[in-house]
């Protein structure tokens, strides 16, 4: 998951585990996609009091992201537990942190997506994913969600919207990413590596 191939930004935050679950089942679609490498990243937890204290390297799970990690990627899917409808503040200071990349337009024409987590089904996983979607555009990044040629889609209880993955944690957030929930995840991951190569071969043509 590391090397000069192109890759595909995977960038979550995660308290509980379930989206850096998600986050790990759009990796494996990113990598069925010859050409194309997932990178994962995370972010650290932002205190109301202060600026982060937390240490360089995290404990458990994916490195933290840097920026030259956003500005070099080829896509970007954007994972967050629901937080309130929207996203988790950690996620947003990262993004508020952004606006070098944006200045030189180092995001422009390149595929995005969003993907989240949370405690009850009608609990804001669509306002999330459609409200992570807005700064994405601000940087002139091109949204793929999930169209319905992933059936699951129809068959799915529990998460998985066409904005974007989902998965249904539960009120004590231990519920397991289900099978319909995992395979839109990978789906997910697939398109949008696919779509990163296309887009990579367009901007490559246009310069
Ligand atoms: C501050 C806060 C706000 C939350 N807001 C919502 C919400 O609006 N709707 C919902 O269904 N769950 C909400 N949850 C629950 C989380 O979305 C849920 O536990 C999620 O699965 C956590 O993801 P994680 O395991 O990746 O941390 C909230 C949790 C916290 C801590």
């Amino acid at each position: 998951m590391s090397g000069s191939l192109p890759y595909v930004l995977i960038l979550y935050y995660s308290r509980s585990g379930a989206t850096a679950t998600m986050a790990q089942q759009m990796a494996a679609g990113v990598e069925q996609v010859a050409g194309m490498e997932a990178r994962l990243r995370t972010v650290p937890s932002v205190s109301p009091t202060s600026e982060a204290t937390t240490p360089e390297i995290p404990d458990e799970g994916a490195i933290y992201a840097e920026l030259d990690d956003l500005r070099h990627c080829s896509g970007l899917a954007l994972g967050s537990p629901t937080r309130f409808g929207n996203m988790a503040a950690p996620l947003k200071y990262f993004l508020d942190t952004t606006s070098s990349l944006w200045v030189n337009g180092a995001l422009i024409d390149k595929p995005a997506s969003a993907f989240t987590s949370s405690s009850s089904l009608h609990g804001g996983q669509e306002s999330t994913l459609l409200t992570m979607l807005v700064p994405l555009l601000h940087h002139g990044m091109v949204y793929a969600g999930v169209p319905y040629s992933a059936t699951e889609l129809l068959a799915t209880q529990s998460g998985g919207t066409p904005y974007g993955s989902s998965h249904l944690a539960g009120p004590r957030s231990d519920r397991s990413v289900d099978e319909h929930e995992r395979a839109l995840c990978v789906a997910q991951g697939k398109r949008l590596a696919k779509l990163a190569l296309a887009m990579q071969k367009m901007r490559e043509e246009a310069s």
